[in-house]
């Protein structure tokens, strides 16, 4: 997709963060917007912030992507509002770091229930329409960094990030002879309010977790408050949907890492020796 006018966007989780960074791209770049968050206050007030000036449409609907009826109730008042939407971005997660002898069934489900369901609640509800409007479209997926390094002490996160990375990837092959793009989007460290995720836990999970202030907490929110700026996350991010890109990596000194996981498999592999010929290649 290489021209945003005309356009109309849903992101979710863009009353802060990469999401309202993204949103604010997306309207300069020409498109409407529907804005989407659980967090009723910030959204509001991220609309506000968004609208006049000479930016399309833009618009505000709360919506807990939990719930799986809620993203179907927004993905059709994103379509009341616009007629058609041409690019979705899964985008709502939370962070939350816990030891792995800490981690409760609780903090597990919670970031399952938004980084993973999350994504799988928006793709299900705007892919039939997205299909069936024959202009063509694009989905990005938030994941991370941590899709593809896992963070000592962070298994739920990477565990949902390693998830979409892989939904991503299928759904990219599988929706590529249909007109649609997938894009999954793969930041290092972003300042954002991710450290502050917590902010968002709903009672029904019990307590929230009791913080661990230390050393690694106050460390991982240095790296966010240094990190990249929001709005260079989204640039790059429309940049990769205008090429059709599957990979949106933002960070280049992570680089080195990411050769590192590879080399890690290839050198397990190169234990196994030759294949001989013909096994295991037509199992799959
Ligand atoms: P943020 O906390 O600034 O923004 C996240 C937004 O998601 C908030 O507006 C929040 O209210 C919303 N949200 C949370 N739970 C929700 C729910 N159940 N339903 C709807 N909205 C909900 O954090 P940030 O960093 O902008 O996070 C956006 C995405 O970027 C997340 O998927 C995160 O995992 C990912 N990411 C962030 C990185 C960072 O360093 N900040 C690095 C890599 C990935």
């Amino acid at each position: 997709m290489r021209d945003f006018h005309g356009k109309a966007a849903f992101v979710s989780g863009g009353a802060s963060g990469i999401g309202l960074a993204l949103g604010r791209a997306l309207a300069e770049a020409g498109a409407r917007v529907m804005l989407a968050d659980v967090e009723e206050q910030a959204l509001a007030d991220a609309v506000a912030g968004l609208k006049g000036g000479n930016l399309p449409d833009v618009r505000g609907i709360a919506c807990d992507v939990r719930d799986c009826a809620a993203v179907e109730r927004a993905a059709e008042a994103a379509v009341d509002a616009f007629g058609k939407i041409h690019i979705v971005c899964n985008n709502a997660g939370v962070g939350g770091r816990s030891g792995a002898d800490a981690i409760s069934l609780q903090d597990w489900r919670w970031v399952i229930d938004i980084n993973l369901m999350g994504v799988v609640h928006g793709v299900r509800a705007f892919l039939p329409h997205l299909l069936s409007h024959g202009e063509g479209g694009h989905i990005v997926n938030t994941a991370s960094m941590a899709g593809f390094l896992p963070g000592t002490g962070f298994g739920p996160y990477t565990a949902t990030k390693f998830a979409v990375v892989g939904l991503s990837e299928a759904l990219r092959a599988e929706l590529a002879p249909q007109g649609i793009g997938v894009s999954v989007l793969c930041p290092g460290w972003v300042r954002t309010r991710i450290t502050d995720s917590r902010r968002n836990w709903p009672r029904e999970y019990g307590e929230p977790p009791a913080p661990r202030p230390g050393l690694i907490d106050q460390h991982i929110a240095e790296l966010v408050r240094t990190g990249m700026a929001p709005s260079d996350v989204a640039a790059l991010t429309l940049a990769a949907i205008r090429d059709d890109e599957l990979y949106v990596f933002t960070h280049p000194h992570m680089r080195p890492a990411l050769e590192a996981r590879v080399e890690n498999f290839l050198s397990a592999y190169r234990k196994l020796g030759p294949a001989p010929q013909d096994q295991g290649t037509k199992a799959r």
